[in-house]
């Protein structure tokens, strides 16, 4: 079976080509990705509405790109696979469109997908799979949560933040140190060249005895430190702006595996998949690792480019959604799509 997928929840268009058998975990033919970044980086942040209208320019052009690459014809796809939500309502509503009008001219059914439950999967597109059951730190920009996931459209959320994200930390974080955005990447680079030691920032909830996160305090912490740093911050000859980075990413980092382990201890399992674009930070890979070999827990991961959004994961979660029989797929063709949407409302009732 041939599965088309395609997301636009918010500044990334992806689309891909997924096979699937009965058994054995579906195969990714191609995929391709537009990111908006460029677009948006004039206004600090993403413009929703500008958001939209790139959805609407590239998603086509980039379904012709992933057919030619997989050397298939349009006419061979069996289902229209599209990120139902979250995100944000035009930019959600840019895709199912496409999606349904594509199924209903080529009399094929499509498939809503969660664009959450699809960074959670998205390790299974890597060359070395995990198995369920498993503890999954899901890490992307709008969400920070804690899972035990028992299988596919099985998942009991164990903590989750009570404010900020740890991608909106960094985001925030990067911002009021002028670093543009996106903030995370380039925070995590500088950081690079920082002290993590230099600043003492805070660990909102590390000792709360729950797997709650909450960031927003970090935050504010941050801009009285960068206020209090003045025009040091932009010295190139001082070292500050890279230390506050470098504390600010330690703080955030130390949070995050904190709690993945009191997690791992409190399921008792020996399996942790990280997803969503943090994920792709290189000082929280390392300190995960570190942790869980001397554990004997193993850590999966995305590929890092399939580690921010893209079409990969949502071919990948309608394929395993349909291969586990949990969703069937629709032909009523109306795109009601979800930009607030509970990843545990997935779960059978
Ligand atoms: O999963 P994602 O692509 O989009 C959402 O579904 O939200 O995640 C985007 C988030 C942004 O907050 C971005 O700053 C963060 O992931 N991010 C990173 C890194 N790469 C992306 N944060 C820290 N270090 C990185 N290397
Ligand atoms: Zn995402």
């Amino acid at each position: 079976m041939l599965i088309l997928g395609i997301e636009s929840s918010c500044d990334e268009t992806g689309v891909a080509l997924v096979a699937s058998a009965s058994t054995g975990v579906p195969v990714l033919l191609a995929h391709a990705l537009h990111s908006q970044i460029e677009m948006h980086q004039a206004y600090g942040g993403v413009v929703p509405e500008l958001a939209s209208r790139d959805h609407i320019r590239r998603v086509l052009p980039l379904t012709d790109q992933v057919l030619a690459d997989a050397g298939r014809a349009l006419a061979e796809v069996d289902v229209v696979a599209y990120t139902r939500g979250p995100g944000l309502a035009g930019a959600l509503l840019v895709g199912a469109g496409v999606a349904c009008a594509l199924g209903a001219a080529l009399d094929r059914p499509v498939l809503g997908v969660h664009h959450l439950e699809g960074h959670l999967l998205s390790p299974f597109l890597s060359a070395d799979p995990p198995e369920f059951p498993f503890v999954a730190l899901l890490v992307s920009g709008g969400h920070t949560q804690l899972m035990r996931v028992d299988g596919v459209g099985r998942y009991a959320i164990l903590g989750e933040t009570i404010d900020d994200a740890a991608g909106e930390a960094f985001d925030k974080s990067a911002k009021l140190m002028g670093l543009g955005y996106p903030g995370g990447p380039a925070l995590s680079r500088l950081a690079g060249q920082g002290n993590p030691a230099a600043f003492k920032l805070p660990r909102p909830l590390l000792h709360s005895g729950d797997l709650d996160f909450s960031f927003a305090g970090l935050k504010t912490a941050v801009l009285t430190q960068a206020k209090k740093l003045g025009d040091q911050l932009n010295d190139p000859g001082s070292t500050a702006k890279a230390d506050l980075a470098a504390s600010t990413q330690a703080a955030i980092v130390e949070v995050l595996l904190k709690k993945s382990l009191a997690a791992l201890k409190s399921t008792g399992l020996k399996r942790l998949v990280v997803a969503g674009g943090v994920g792709a930070n290189r000082e929280l890979r390392d300190q995960l690792n570190a942790a869980c070999a001397k554990l004997g827990v193993r850590v999966h991961y995305p590929e890092l480019h399939l580690c921010t959004d893209n079409g990969a994961m949502i071919a990948m979660a309608a394929a395993m959604r349909l291969q586990a029989g949990v969703q069937e797929t629709s032909r009523a063709y109306a795109f009601d799509v979800k930009p607030r949407w509970p990843l545990d409302a997935l779960n059978p009732v």
